[in-house]
């Protein structure tokens, strides 16, 4: 178990697809129409989320593998997408180039902040050097915003993103909210052509309460943990954003990356 348990990733995935910058998504299928059954890759991909929010946009007949560590979301995909789909049990610290021959697309959601700096440039330099598309969405940006605000949401959020940069198990020191910068530029150093999106979550209690009250608690213990907030200080804050937020904001980043023309 990698901590994204399958009961996570269904209560986010509501807001992800509510979120995903649709103009992006486009031009990444406008790049796959004319081809035959094109193969698409997606990496860190839990139980499915991205084919289930790109196959209404994408041409009909891609063909997908996911590919993930996590023996218990990779059975969940399984479940929810069927045999037809082509499943990949890697650690993608040890191998960062997991696609199979001929993919036309890699694709990736909530996963880039999980990555170091080094991890980011050897997948980088793999993707350019098979001259791939990718679509990375949902990169944490490191923006959160709470209505009405507390005067913890600073300290909480500061120490948070701290937390974000720790290692998350793929190749070393998270980059955490500088993920997407950092990836943009390792792209463009291949010559690719990067552009980015604004894609927040916008949550309101009257509609992802569960989401808000795991997301606070996570948020809560994080900032403890990394030891820049005491237990008391984040209860009285949980405490005080369950019953009183009217709206919070995660930022996240989407992007499409296509590599230069030869
Ligand atoms: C935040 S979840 C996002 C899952 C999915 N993309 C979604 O949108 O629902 C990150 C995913 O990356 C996977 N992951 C994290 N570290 C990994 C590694 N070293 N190798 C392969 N997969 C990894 C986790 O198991 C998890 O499924």
């Amino acid at each position: 178990m990698s901590g994204f348990d399958p009961v996570w990733l269904a209560l986010r995935e509501p807001a992800d697809r509510a979120s995903r910058d649709a103009g992006l998504i486009e031009q990444a299928a406008a790049g796959l129409r004319g081809q035959d059954a094109p193969q698409i890759c997606d990496i860190g991909a839990g139980t499915g989320a991205a084919k289930r929010a790109f196959s209404p946009v994408f041409p009909s007949g891609c063909r997908w593998t996911f590919v993930d560590n996590d023996a218990e979301v990779l059975a969940a995909a399984r479940q929810a997408c069927g045999p037809e789909v082509a499943l990949r049990q890697v650690d993608l610290s040890l191998e960062p180039a997991p696609w199979p021959e001929g993919c036309a697309l890699v694709t990736a959601t909530a996963f880039f902040d999980l990555a170091g700096a080094a991890w980011v440039d050897r997948f980088a330099a793999a993707l350019a050097r098979d001259r791939l598309p990718l679509l990375a969405c949902l990169t944490y940006d490191g923006v959160m915003r709470f209505d009405p605000a507390h005067p913890l949401d600073t300290a909480i959020t500061s120490a948070f993103n701290r937390h974000q940069q720790t290692d998350k198990g793929l190749g070393g020191a998270a980059l955490g909210p500088n993920a997407t910068r950092f990836l943009v530029s390792a792209l463009q150093a291949h010559g690719y052509r990067c552009r980015t999106a604004l894609t927040p979550w916008r949550l309101t209690p009257a509609h992802q309460a569960g989401l808000i009250d795991t997301l606070v608690t996570g948020i809560a213990g994080a900032a403890v943990q990394i030891g820049d907030i005491s237990a008391a200080q984040a209860e009285v804050w949980s405490a005080d954003r369950k019953a009183r937020l009217s709206e919070m904001q995660v930022g996240h980043l989407d992007l499409y990356a296509v590599p230069p023309a030869s």
